[in-house]
C-alpha cells in the first residue's frame, strides 16, 4: 500500500485572481468570451461526466472501444513506469490503461492532473482503491501553465484524452504541444485522443443534446461567475447555441442572450450590457484528420508511431514519441 499524494498548485487565491482576469477581458472585449477552464467546478464535473453517457455524445464511448483494443499493445510499445494524465476528470477510461500497464509489468505510478480539485480527488481515491499498489500521485493543476511540475521517471506515458486538445485554439495547441515536448525526455511517450472530421448531422447533437445536459453544462459558467464574482447573471436568459464552423473544422459553443441584459459583477466593479441575441462564446472543440495531426505534432518535436480509430472513423487515438 502507498498512499496517494495530492500536490496543488491552484491556490483559490491564484485561481480567483486568474478568473478575475478572464472575466473581465472576456467580457468587456467583442465579442464576448470567456476560457472554457471555468466550466469545470465541482458542479461543471458532474455536468460532463453526464454529458460522457448521454446517447448522441459518442466520443467517450468510442474513445473507450479503441483503448478497450489497444491498451495492450500501448502498454508493449512504451513499457511506460509512470503514466501521466492530463486533464484526466473522473479517470474512468484510464482504467484500461493502467491495467494493461501493470499486466505488462513496468507501471510503477500513474500521476492524474486536472483544474478541479474535486474530480481529481474523487479520481485519486477511487484509483487507490482498486489499484492500492500504485503509487498515485495527483496534481491540481493547470495544463497550459504547470506541465514542468509534473512529476515521474523515463519512461513516462502521457496520456491527453477526450478530444479535450481540441478546446484550444490552433496558436495555443501548437504552444502547448511545444512547451510538453520541452518537459519530456527523449523517448517518452504522448497518447493524444482526438475527435475526427464528420458530418454536422452526428456533431452538432453531440454538443446539444436533447435532454439539455450540454446547455447546462453551459450555462454553468455563468453559475461560477454568479457565486465567485457576485455576478447576476440570470441563466434563463442565455440559449445554449452548438455550430458547426466548416471552414476551421471546429464545433463552437455559445451562449445567446435572449432579453436584454444588464449584468453588474460587483468583485471587478464591472457592469456589462447585453443586446437581445448577442452572444458570449465559451468553448470550440476543434475536429482532426490524420494529416494535420500528424504534422503538428511532427512541428513540436514529436514523431507518430501509431494511429488507430473505432470502425466508423469516428474518433482517432494516436501514439507519438519525443523525437
Ligand atoms: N479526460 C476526461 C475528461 C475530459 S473533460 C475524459 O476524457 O472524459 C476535460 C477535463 O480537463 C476536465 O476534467 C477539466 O476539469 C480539465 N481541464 C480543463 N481545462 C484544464 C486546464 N487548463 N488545466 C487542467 N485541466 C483542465
Ligand atoms: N473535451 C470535450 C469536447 O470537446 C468537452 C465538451 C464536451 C464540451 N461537451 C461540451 C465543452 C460542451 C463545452 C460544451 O468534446
Amino acid at each position: 500500500m502507498t498512499e496517494p499524494v495530492v500536490d496543488i498548485y491552484l491556490t483559490p487565491d491564484h485561481a480567483d485572481r486568474s478568473l478575475r482576469h478572464d472575466a473581465r477581458v472576456g467580457l468587456t472585449g467583442d465579442p464576448k468570451w470567456l476560457p472554457p477552464k471555468w466550466f469545470y467546478d465541482a458542479r461543471g464535473s458532474a455536468l460532463f461526466e453526464e454529458i460522457t453517457r448521454l446517447p448522441e455524445y459518442y466520443p467517450t464511448r468510442t474513445e473507450s472501444s479503441i483503448l478497450s483494443a489497444h491498451a495492450g499493445d500501448i502498454a508493449g510499445r512504451t513499457g511506460a513506469h509512470t503514466l501521466v494524465e492530463l486533464g484526466s476528470g473522473s479517470s474512468e477510461k484510464t482504467r484500461l490503461l493502467l491495467h494493461a500497464l501493470r499486466e505488462a509489468g513496468t507501471l510503477r505510478q500513474y500521476v492524474p492532473l486536472d483544474v478541479s480539485q474535486s474530480a481529481l480527488r474523487a479520481a485519486v481515491t477511487a484509483i487507490h482503491q482498486d489499484y492500492p499498489m500504485l503509487a498515485v500521485h495527483g496534481v491540481v493543476a493547470d495544463f497550459t501553465q504547470h506541465l514542468d511540475r509534473i512529476p515521474g521517471q523515463t519512461p513516462r506515458l502521457v496520456a491527453f484524452l477526450g478530444g479535450t486538445i481540441g478546446n484550444f485554439f490552433p496558436d495555443e495547441r501548437a504552444a502547448f504541444l511545444g512547451a510538453l515536448h520541452k518537459t519530456l525526455a527523449p523517448g517518452d511517450w504522448l497518447l493524444l485522443g482526438t475527435d475526427l472530421v464528420k458530418g454536422p448531422e452526428i456533431l452538432v447533437p453531440a454538443y446539444d443534446d436533447s435532454a439539455g445536459v450540454t446547455a447546462e453544462f453551459n450555462r454553468n459558467v455563468l453559475a461560477v461567475l454568479n457565486r465567485e464574482l457576485g455576478a447576476d447573471f440570470d441563466l434563463g436568459n442565455y440559449a445554449h447555441v452548438a455550430l458547426w464552423d466548416p471552414e476551421n473544422e471546429w464545433m463552437e459553443m455559445r451562449l445567446r442572450t435572449v432579453a436584454a441584459a444588464k449584468v453588474t459583477l460587483p468583485e471587478l466593479a464591472l457592469d456589462i450590457v447585453l443586446q437581445p441575441g448577442e452572444e458570449i462564446r465559451t468553448e470550440i472543440s476543434a475536429k482532426f484528420r490524420k494529416a494535420g495531426i500528424e504534422s503538428e505534432l511532427a512541428t513540436a518535436g514529436f514523431g507518430l508511431d501509431s494511429w488507430w480509430t473505432d470502425p466508423q472513423g469516428r474518433f482517432a487515438l494516436c501514439l507519438a514519441r519525443t523525437r
